[in-house]
């Protein structure tokens, strides 16, 4: 047993946008098991559960060294009951019962298959489970009418649930920048999400698209994906027009984390390079793409927005709420003191309207 004295007690900040969290994990064992839990949580639909795992997930993932003893969390912030037991178990038995009777469980499985198409959320498969498809051979007879984004999810389905490189994630990046030359003189790509961040692997691509000369970016993504379509790049699409202006709920209080920029969902079709080339021959691959329209005064907000992590979003938002009377979306930040908006055209700038030390995206990864 180890003494009192010789266990390492860490100081972390409550708020993760306070902390620097790399990909750098000391602690992943225990990490994957609140990760899971808080992914069960999602699919079962139980939002506050889901949010107390990935908090508890992220302190762990922000801690300088491995934990060995229950005893150096004492006075930790964000540890519940629950996410206590579950790391005590898994350093008394290196497992938690929990997490593997969740592996284990029948629904579980199968709503992480069902799930794993693209265009199906937890209700839907919550949906099929009860009509009792567990799986996709059951989806595929069952009659079941699936919608455009789905089909394309389910025929794509491997390709979709293999991760993307960061090499696939610059050749989709050099053909995205060809697109908008084409369109559009000026116009500058910025590859924002995990790969921002400085991951290796990704589930999608993010960029944010915009234009230095404000009001130039207006219609600009149906011509992107005009072109791309006319290329034959893209193996589905689906764009949603931005709706910031017409809103009436403000612009800083969007009544959900969804923002309303002008954005299209996608599947590329991207040629493999020889090295890549399976035993099946296929020479090219489905890759899930996101891309967002932003105009130039708000590029700063929505780059921030766009970076991620979720939970270090999630996090800002909270800060900038509870702590400093501020709105912050990813469009803008709203001042609810002064009762205005305030301004930036770099991150740094809002971390530090947000009296936040600045953190790096490599540094975002909570
Ligand atoms: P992987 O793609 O799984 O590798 O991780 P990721 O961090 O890139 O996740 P994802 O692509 O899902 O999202 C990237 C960032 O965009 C995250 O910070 C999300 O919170 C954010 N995001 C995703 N969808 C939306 C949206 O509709 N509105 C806003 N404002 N942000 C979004
Ligand atoms: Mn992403
Ligand atoms: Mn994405």
């Amino acid at each position: 047993q180890i003494s009192e004295a010789e266990v390492a007690l860490f100081s972390v900040s409550s708020y993760a946008c306070q902390r620097r969290t790399t990909l750098d994990n000391h602690n992943s064992n225990l990490t994957d098991a609140l990760s899971l839990l808080a992914e069960n949580a999602e699919l079962n639909n139980e939002d506050g559960r889901g949010v107390a795992f990935r908090r508890a997930a992220a302190l762990m993932k922000a801690l300088p060294t491995q934990v060995i003893s229950m005893s150096q969390l004492r006075g930790l912030p964000c540890l519940g009951e629950h996410s206590l037991r579950v790391i005590k178990d898994v350093l008394e038995n290196g497992v938690s019962s929990e997490v593997e009777s969740t592996k284990q469980s029948k629904r579980y499985k199968a709503l992480k298959i069902l799930t794993g198409i693209f265009g199906v959320g937890a209700k839907t498969a919550d949906r099929w489970i009860r009509e009792g498809i567990y799986n996709l051979e059951q989806l595929r007879h069952s009659g079941q009418t699936l919608n455009r984004a789905q089909k394309s999810g389910l025929e794509h389905y491997d390709d979709l649930n293999e991760p993307v490189t960061k090499a696939e994630a610059d050749a989709i990046g050099e053909i995205v920048q060809k697109a908008v030359d084409s369109v559009l003189t000026g116009s500058q790509v910025a590859l924002t999400g995990g790969f921002r961040r400085g991951k290796l692997t990704g589930h999608d691509v993010d960029f944010l698209i915009t234009h230095p000369e404000e009001g130039k970016e207006v219609g600009l993504m149906p011509k992107v994906v005009a072109w791309l379509e006319s290329q034959g790049f893209l193996l589905y699409q689906k764009t949603t027009r931005n709706s910031y202006l017409e809103s009436k709920d403000g612009p800083a209080r969007p009544a959900s984390n969804m923002d309303r920029f002008e954005r299209c969902f996608s599947i590329f079709k991207l040629t493999k390079g020889k090295e890549q080339e399976t035993a099946s021959h296929k020479i090219w691959r489905a890759v899930r793409v996101d891309l967002v329209v932003s105009p130039i005064s708000q590029f700063a907000f929505a780059v921030l927005g766009w970076t991620g992590s979720k939970l270090f979003e999630r996090e800002l938002r909270r800060w900038a709420g509870h702590e400093k009377n501020m709105s912050l979306s990813s469009h803008a930040l709203f001042d609810n003191t002064q009762n205005k908006y305030l301004r930036a055209t770099s991150e740094e700038e809002i971390f530090a309207y947000l009296g936040l030390e600045y953190i790096p995206p490599s540094e975002r990864n909570a």
